[in-house]
């Protein structure tokens, strides 16, 4: 077999030749060990010293051979080729590695013939050794490749509440004399939902935060120390979590259910979600989600009255472990102090009620005018002396006709979440300003419209004044002539006449 044909000439190289070693000793002495994670990447390192790259031209790396070698844990006689390199520039592989070790190219011609493994095997770690060879010259690297990872039970996301046990490992022997646990920086005390034992540490009852890198690092007798990470997804509400919808009694009402992270994204398909209320068996609004979204299970209530308030639970189970929610739908009204008309004069509070309140509501009375528009207004109290808002009170002293309108109330909850209701506020004592306003705009518009008249019709004049003089001129000669000879007849005398009053 080519193989061992192969292998023999590196046995053979290796026990003629003078080992003209460039290795990566560590320190002490002893060979360098690298660490990796596993399922990441290794980078063995192995280069050529600078001195001799000066030394050697660059045609040196043209016809070099390069082989990685494997020997197992500590026994020698388990060797395995990794990656080949030949003069000719071909690669081969060793069975194990396939696909997964590489040389860079570009770092070959510039004397680095460091190997790259990726992804990383728990059972990669073991010592290394790379030869290289070229005319009579055989450089040596020997290092050893160290895995350590940190596992998950059970593996995948996580649903909230549930527990979980994450354990570390690494290829060296000897137990770590520290194990320290992190989440995102954040060092982890072993008390309260955390129990760390050995090289485990166990969450009671995880919480959507608990998402992210858990890193643990161990640090060894001789004062080596490793770190590897796990990256924990846990299936929860989305941020922020609403616990109080503000709605007018008559809109719409749009109750949030959104999880952080989509199940399907992990082969997740069994997600159910049920809503209820609790004062009624059945909803008014059957909640539909389409097949394909398993993430927002936002619940819409048409048109909701007092009714409808009160305390809805959104429940989700994925896989057998069910989620629930809570959200209170707080339908908003306005109440004036003055039943039926309100007179010009007269004393009103607007009261803006919600069937549900935290205490920590801040609320906003804005006047939007006579039409219901979209656009804002400045605010109540900006508007007009006579105004006093006050928390979720409008106070009018005096009411005006002026005050006539759609006032609107904010409703600013404690979640981020508002919401708002309009009041339409009839005056009596209004409809006559309103009457007497329109009287005097009619009015306006006829002196515009008087003035317009007129002044097009005095330029008229002047235009029709000017034709005409402008056609009169050049007879001016025959006019001086017909009066000469309106002596003569008194039917040309009626003509000279006229054209002599102009
Ligand atoms: C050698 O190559 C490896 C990747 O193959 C790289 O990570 C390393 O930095 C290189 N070393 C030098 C000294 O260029
Ligand atoms: C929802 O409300 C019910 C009844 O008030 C309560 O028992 C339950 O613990 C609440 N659930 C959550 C998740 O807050």
């Amino acid at each position: 077999m080519p193989l061992s044909l192969v292998l023999l000439f590196w046995t053979v190289a290796l026990n003629l030749q003078l080992t003209n070693a460039r290795n990566v000793p560590s320190a002490t002495g002893e060979v360098c060990r690298v660490w990796a994670e596993e399922g990441g990447r290794a980078v063995l390192p192995c280069h050529l010293s600078l001195q001799k790259l000066e030394s050697s031209s660059k045609q040196l790396y043209k016809g070099l051979a390069l082989r990685w070698v494997r020997h197992g844990d500590s026994s020698y006689k388990k060797r395995q080729w990794v990656l080949m390199v030949d003069p000719s520039g071909l690669k081969k592989w060793g069975h194990s590695t396939m696909h997964r070790a590489t040389v860079s190219d570009t770092g070959f011609l510039h004397g680095n013939f460091s190997l790259r493994i990726e992804p990383l095997l728990k059972e990669d770690a073991g010592t290394y050794e790379a030869l290289v060879k070229y005319g009579g010259e055989v450089w040596q690297c020997q290092l050893e490749l160290g895995v350590m990872s940190v596992t998950a039970n059970p593996p995948g996301p996580l649903i909230e509440s549930e527990p979980i046990r994450l354990t570390s490992s690494s290829t060296r022997s000897e137990s770590p004399q520290n194990i320290r646990w992190f989440h995102a920086g954040h060092l982890i005390p072993t008390s309260g939902r955390f129990c760390s034992l050995d090289q485990t540490l166990f969450i009671s009852r995880s919480v959507r935060s608990d998402s992210g890198p858990w890193v643990c690092e161990l640090t060894f007798a001789d004062g080596e120390r490793i770190s590897a990470t796990y990256n924990l997804q846990v299936i929860g509400f989305a941020e922020p979590i609403v616990s109080v919808v503000y709605t007018a009694a008559g809109s719409d009402a749009h109750l949030p259910c959104i999880l952080n992270y989509n199940p399907m994204d992990y082969g997740i398909s069994t997600v159910a979600a049920h809503w209820s209320y609790a004062p009624r068996r059945e909803l008014k609004a059957t909640a539909t989600f389409s097949k394909g979204r398993k993430r927002n299970f936002t619940l819409h209530l048409p048109a909701v009255g007092p009714d409808d308030a009160g305390q809805y639970t959104c429940e989700i189970t994925i896989e057998g472990t069910t989620i629930t929610k809570n959200v209170t739908l707080a339908i908003m009204t306005v109440t004036p102090s003055i039943e039926g008309t309100v007179t010009e004069g007269s004393h009103l509070l607007l009261t803006c009620n919600l069937s549900y309140h935290t205490e920590k509501e801040r609320f906003e009375w804005k006047w939007l005018g006579l039409v219901p528009t979209n656009s804002s207004w400045p605010e109540a109290t900006s508007r007009s002396f006579g105004v006093l808002s006050q928390g979720s009170t409008l106070e009018f002293s005096q009411v005006s006709p002026n005050d006539a309108g759609i006032w609107e109330c904010n409703v600013h909850g404690p979640d981020g979440m508002s919401g708002s209701v309009q009041h339409h506020l009839e005056i009596a004592g209004a409809q006559t300003a309103l009457v007497q306003h329109r009287t005097a705009e009619k009015i306006t518009f006829g002196l515009i419209l008087f003035l317009l008249i007129l002044v097009f019709s005095i330029l008229s004049l002047t235009l029709l004044k000017r034709r005409i003089h402008a056609r009169n001129f050049p007879a001016l000669d025959d006019r001086m002539t017909a009066s000469a000879l309106s002596w003569k007849g008194v039917k040309d005398g009626d003509q000279e006449e006229k054209v002599l009053q102009i």
